[in-house]
């Protein structure tokens, strides 16, 4: 029963051959296209996060994650070239494990786009507070910029800019790749000028002790810093788009995880070392390293910036900071500013995802009919993208960055599983089907990467994964009381469409 209801292939790939996408990406754009996805929340201000978890060994964190991606992503790489279809994961285990199975995944994605966005509108709100304070000397309350955990009461900025995001989405705007290009730009020209003034003024003592928390500090914080790479699947998802896939793909993915992990591992370092900065992990009276996201480390930090300590693990915006305390004041706010302006679009891009995955899941009858309505003026599914954006508004007014990023990342990695366990079975089931990207040496690439995400997933916090399993048995409780009795697959009914769920189409006008 567990595999059962299996959605046929050759119905997905009949939807796929309708969309026929014109081949156009070369290695080069696909590389772009991964940073622009990539670069976000993630080494903007998680860093700060992955500091107090890990101290100096971070930069070992960085490594871990980007490796695990990169497995994950070659695995990820085969199933979006052979089912190029809306629904990533989602539909690719449809099609090879069946609909529970699927179910689970597509229940997984929610984490992964609707908290995700949540975190990342918590991250831009930090930069955004802290560019306001240091550009015009106003100081906000932080009773209203930040959540309960982190010692305020609600983050009004990041429930702002998610409304503003929601409302963009409802009224159909998808980022053009010209202003993907400036934002990518403005990100990597941020992050550089970071590294081009703080790597050089490294202070060498501060990385000792290099791993004060040890090797489960630095496997704790690879799994938050996960999230600095979820994104990658942008290029994969690009296969059908690319010239000579089998090349291309590799180079693409390989690539822009490559890159993305010197840059990070440089910016670590500038913050590591940045001269005058605490960077070491903060502990309480009895030394143990207190927890990211904490009333307590709150609070710790309240009473150590008292005594003039300059705590990077303590700021939401950390690479500013560092550049504000090295004495480059006006540049940090130059930061601040890029991060505010880049960030939303990694915000429109998760919530844009999230709502394909809803459509197309209830395009399968697994959702209700109505969340997939089409607004008649805007053509976007309105329903569902303003239900999303209720749950990121919540999110994001209340949890701190790291927890959320967590959750985020715990239904990542399970989804990133899936796929790997999938491209192995269908090797075995299907081996004589067109792969246009075919996994090089699958039975290593596949299995390294599920124990990557197993171990990156029991490296979470202990609160991420509890959420994650109590999120599995709500989904469990909702596909045997719900979709299952309403499944198209399971009721018989087999269907192409027309179009790929990207942008639902206009309504087609009425005949008279
Ligand atoms: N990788 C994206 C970020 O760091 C999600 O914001």
């Amino acid at each position: 029963m567990i595999f059962g209801r299996v959605k046929p292939l050759d119905a997905i790939l009949e939807t796929a051959a309708k969309k026929s996408l014109h081949r156009s990406l070369g290695a080069f754009q696909l590389t772009m296209l991964g940073i622009g996805a990539v670069i976000g929340t993630g080494i903007f201000v998680l860093t700060a996060e992955a500091a107090q978890k890990a101290g100096p060994g971070m930069m070992v964190s960085f490594i871990i994650a980007g490796v695990v991606c990169a497995f994950a992503a070659l695995c990820y790489a085969e199933m979006a070239s052979m089912v190029p279809v809306s629904g990533s994961a989602y539909t690719y285990s449809y099609a090879v494990m069946g609909e529970l199975i699927a179910w689970l995944v597509g229940w997984a994605l929610i984490l992964e786009y609707a908290v995700a966005a949540g975190a990342v509108s918590v991250g831009w709100s930090g930069y955004v507070v802290g560019l306001i304070q240091h550009s015009f000397g106003i100081h906000i309350p932080d009773s209203l910029v930040l959540g309960p955990f982190d010692g305020g009461l609600i983050n009004l900025p990041a429930m702002a800019i998610a409304s503003l995001v929601t409302w963009l989405l409802v009224i159909g705007t998808k980022e053009s790749a010209t202003v993907n290009a400036v934002l990518v730009a403005i990100k990597v020209t941020a992050l550089t000028l970071f590294i081009v003034l703080a790597v050089p003024v490294m202070n060498t003592p501060q990385f000792s002790p290099f791993a004060p928390t040890g090797f489960v500090g630095i496997s704790m914080a690879a799994a938050s810093i996960f999230f600095a790479y979820v994104g990658f699947d942008a290029v994969s998802t690009a296969a059908e788009e690319t010239k000579n896939p089998q090349r291309n793909m590799p180079i693409g993915l390989i690539g822009s995880l490559a890159i993305c992990t010197i840059f990070y591992m440089l910016v670590a370092a500038g913050v590591i070392g940045a001269p005058g900065l605490s960077t070491q992990p903060v502990v309480d009276a009895a030394g143990a390293v207190l927890e990211p996201g904490s009333r307590e480390l709150a609070q710790q930090c309240a009473a150590r910036a008292a005594e003039g300590f300059k705590d990077v693990v303590c700021s939401k915006e950390a690479l500013a900071f560092t550049l504000r305390e090295i004495g480059w004041p006006q540049i940090g706010n130059l930061l601040g500013l890029a991060a505010g302006l880049a960030l939303p679009s990694v915000i429109l891009m998760m919530m844009f995802g999230q709502t394909r995955i809803f459509f197309v899941m209830s395009r399968d009858g697994l959702l209700p009919r109505a969340f997939s309505k089409i607004h008649p003026t805007f053509h976007t599914p309105h329903v569902i993208t303003i239900i999303t954006g209720v749950f990121v508004v919540l999110f994001s007014a209340f949890f701190p960055v790291g927890q959320l990023a967590n959750i985020s990342n715990s239904g990542t990695l399970f989804a990133f599983a899936a796929v790997s366990i999938a491209v192995m079975v269908l090797r075995r089931t299907d081996p004589g089907r067109h792969r246009p990207f075919r996994t090089p040496l699958v039975n290593i690439t596949a299995p390294i990467s599920i124990l990557g995400c197993v171990y990156l997933f029991v490296s979470l916090d202990h609160k991420s994964i509890i959420l994650f399993v109590i999120w599995a048995v709500i989904g469990l409780g909702v596909y045997f009381g719900y979709s299952r009795s309403r499944s198209h697959v399971g009721r018989g009914v087999i269907e192409t469409h027309e179009d790929d769920a990207g942008i639902p189409p206009p309504p087609v006008p009425p005949v008279n």
